[in-house]
């Protein structure tokens, strides 16, 4: 599962809900994550980890008294997720909606930030801007909150959300295929 075939494998039997059959690429692990404040964010979120590309590299980086927090609907990327011995990891079979209830229920009312990997195109529209909403009412002032699209359908939903002069996009043409990444704050 770690590896290209198996997320393959995985992400082909529902492609709707997966959003793409390759895993993200460094270069676009590294944007995602190039404007987080690791030194410093205590909890952080991840929504659509799928088989650990981004959570890995999150682990590798964050605070040894952080805790990451991860949302992945689909049972096998969770169950291999949930291998992972690491006790800063704690693994949700849930969907990204429930972001509001489940840090509650874990005991925390705010977030440092967010790192997203959901296929929000393949999300019913309205599930998928309440998802915004939530994660953006969660994160602290001056939380962040990254995205990555393989297109631009969702740049106009972030800059209503977190306010347009606070989405800041980029272009990674090294991942395949190339992809947008949002960076939003939350002022
Ligand atoms: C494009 S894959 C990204 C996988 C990995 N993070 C990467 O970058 O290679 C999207 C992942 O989002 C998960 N997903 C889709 N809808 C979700 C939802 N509503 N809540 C949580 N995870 C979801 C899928 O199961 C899939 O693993």
């Amino acid at each position: 599962m770690h590896n290209k075939r198996g997320f393959f494998k995985e992400a082909i039997k529902n492609i709707k809900i997966s959003g793409s059959i390759v895993p993200s690429s460094k270069f676009l692990t590294n944007a995602m994550l190039k404007n987080v404040d690791f030194e410093n964010a205590k909890v952080i979120v991840e929504f659509g980890p799928g088989n650990g590309i981004i959570t890995y590299e999150i682990l590798k980086r964050m605070r040894p008294d952080a805790v990451l927090i991860c949302f992945e609907v689909n049972k096998q990327f969770y169950e291999h997720l949930n291998k992972i011995n690491d006790k800063r990891l704690i693994v949700l079979n849930v969907s990204a909606e429930n972001i509001k209830s489940e840090i509650n229920n874990l005991g925390f009312t705010e977030i440092d930030c967010c790192i997203s990997s959901l296929p929000l195109t393949n999300i019913p529209n309205i599930i998928g801007k309440n998802i915004l909403i939530n994660t953006r009412q969660v994160l602290k002032t001056n939380g962040h909150f990254s995205q990555f699209q393989y297109s631009l359908s969702f740049f106009k939903k972030l800059k209503s959300v977190f306010n347009k002069k606070n989405v800041k996009i980029k272009f990674e043409v090294l991942n395949i295929p190339p992809a947008f990444i949002y960076n939003c704050k939350k002022i």
